[in-house]
């Protein structure tokens, strides 16, 4: 049978390898070469995502933001940060001086850092991932179209453009004050100094910029999207019509909260079935649950957070440890605990002893694993999704949710690799602070001091199905066998 018809949707390129720069040419013909075994029929051709604007836009941000998003979904995007390569090539950073337009040497270490940039973006696609992310400021329509020959004309694979840009005067100038605090270049740098430089920096880019939506480069049929302010402002697409790039367009039309973003976390109290090492379920507080609940309400309480929001899970023990909170509460089924099916109720014990199978397929792949009649922690990663979403467009807000659940919350925003979210460490009676610092977020943690058991258990070294008990046991962690305690 024949290989379906590529549809040549961007017409004839009339951009030749000659107009590119000489260390570009070497790169051309390795790709010519790819291009030959590699023809996906384009609707499900790998994507590349490539940000446009002037530094302090809110670029990288959501750049993250959307790699994340796509993650979560179980697609493997990943940004390629322009300025990450250009501190490859030229580090420490000296000035502002890099970015003027005459400035003749820098301009080639800048060209090749988006350069060194397409490359690995190039690769990762054609390594079989779905979606890549070129987070830099592509603020000349030559650079863009170099991108699209590249991408478009030569790997054959789809690209979308989004602009960022940034009418708001506050969001700017918080913008700005991120990136002398967050950047890397500005680290060693005086406040004043770096202030100046910065200021200069944006001069010398928007000499150079020509703008996606005042015609710079509309002649390039492929998706188009203009971000103002950070989403708040609208979002202004053209030419959208894979699905992909309709499902990144779906994510950046809801805005989302670009700077002072905080977020708190904490698992209910401890429960019966903690103090008893059962799973699921839907128990009662312990007693030491309680004290907790009165803690945590305390603390929160007195923080005095503006407009603060409590989003809860269905289950009682949630709902009871977030009650004293003086904040409007929302339930949220999505933040139910991992349903663990035919083996809610049970102690690890228990699993062991009536379902030794499938407790050892759940050591072996603990993401993927999914309980009998009930969720794996993938299928808990997708469930949260649109939750997450959400959550990112919104500040001030404690969710009392669970230990699986929030391992994934966790996970996604601070970007851990799938395979070790199921063993990330979220603690009972303690309350997890996310605050949102540059395109990062950190993390800090506050421990209540109210003894709870620790439900947390390590991954066995012997996964084996041949293992014994006591070796599958070998990190279950302390419980009682009564509530009289
Ligand atoms: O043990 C408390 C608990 O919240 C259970 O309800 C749940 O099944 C378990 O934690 C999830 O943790 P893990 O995935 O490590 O078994």
């Amino acid at each position: 049978m024949a290989p379906p018809q590529l549809n040549n949707e961007s017409g004839s390129s009339n951009n030749s390898c000659s107009k590119m720069p000489t260390q570009y040419s070497a790169a051309k013909a390795t790709y010519t070469n790819a291009t030959a075994v590699y023809k996906p029929y384009r609707q499900f051709a790998p994507l590349l995502v490539i940000f446009v604007g002037l530094p302090a836009r809110g670029k990288s941000l959501l750049a993250r933001r959307l790699a994340r998003h796509f993650n979560i979904c179980s697609e493997e995007a990943k940004v390629f940060d322009v300025t990450e390569y250009r501190r490859k090539l030229l580090f420490p950073y000296a000035s502002h001086e890099m970015f003027r337009a005459d400035n003749v040497e820098a301009l080639r270490v800048r060209q090749q850092s988006v350069r060194d940039a397409m490359n690995d973006a190039a690769k990762w696609l054609r390594d079989g991932h779905s979606i890549a992310i070129l987070d830099g400021p592509n603020v000349t329509k030559a650079q863009r179209q170099e991108v699209y020959d590249l991408f478009v004309e030569q790997l054959n694979f789809r690209v979308m453009f989004i602009e960022c840009v940034c009418e708001n005067k506050e969001m700017l100038e918080r913008n700005v004050k991120d990136i002398l605090i967050h950047s890397p270049d500005y680290r060693d740098m005086g406040t004043e100094k770096a202030c100046t430089d910065l200021r200069l920096k944006l001069t010398h880019y928007k000499a150079q910029y020509e703008s996606l939506e005042h015609g710079g480069y509309t002649e390039v049929p492929c998706a188009t999207a203009t971000v103002i302010d950070g989403g708040l402002g609208g979002v202004v697409a053209h030419g959208v019509k894979g699905i992909k790039e309709a499902s990144v367009l779906s994510y950046i039309t809801i805005p989302k909260v670009t700077n002072q973003q905080v977020l708190y976390f904490s698992r209910h109290g401890e429960s019966e079935y903690n103090v008893l090492g059962r799973i699921g379920g839907d128990a009662n507080l312990s007693p030491r649950g309680k004290k907790y609940a009165i803690a945590l309400a305390r603390h929160v309480n007195a923080l005095g957070l503006r407009g603060l929001q409590v989003w809860t899970s269905r289950l009682r023990r949630t709902q009871a440890t977030a009650a004293g909170v003086n904040a409007p509460k929302q339930i949220i089924p999505e933040l139910n605990e991992i349903d663990a099916g035919i083996c809610e109720g049970l102690t690890y014990e228990e699993l062991q002893d009536q379902y030794p199978i499938e407790f050892c397929e759940r050591d072996k792949n603990k993401l993927d694993y999914r309980y009998p009649r009930g969720e794996s922690y993938v299928d808990v990663l997708k469930r949260l999704q649109p939750m997450l979403q959400v959550l990112e467009s919104e500040t001030n807000v404690l969710i009392v949710s669970h230990q699986a659940v929030l391992r994934c919350v966790l996970g996604y925003f601070l970007d851990v690799p799938h395979e070790k979210i199921p063993y990330i460490k979220v603690p009972l009676h303690t309350i997890i602070k996310l605050t949102l610092e540059g395109h990062s977020y950190r993390m800090e943690t506050i421990k209540m001091p109210i003894d709870c058991v620790d439900t947390t258990r390590e991954k066995p070294l012997n996964c084996s199905p041949t293992r014994t008990a006591a070796e599958a046991l070998q990190t279950v962690p302390q419980h009682f066998e009564t509530l009289s305690i």
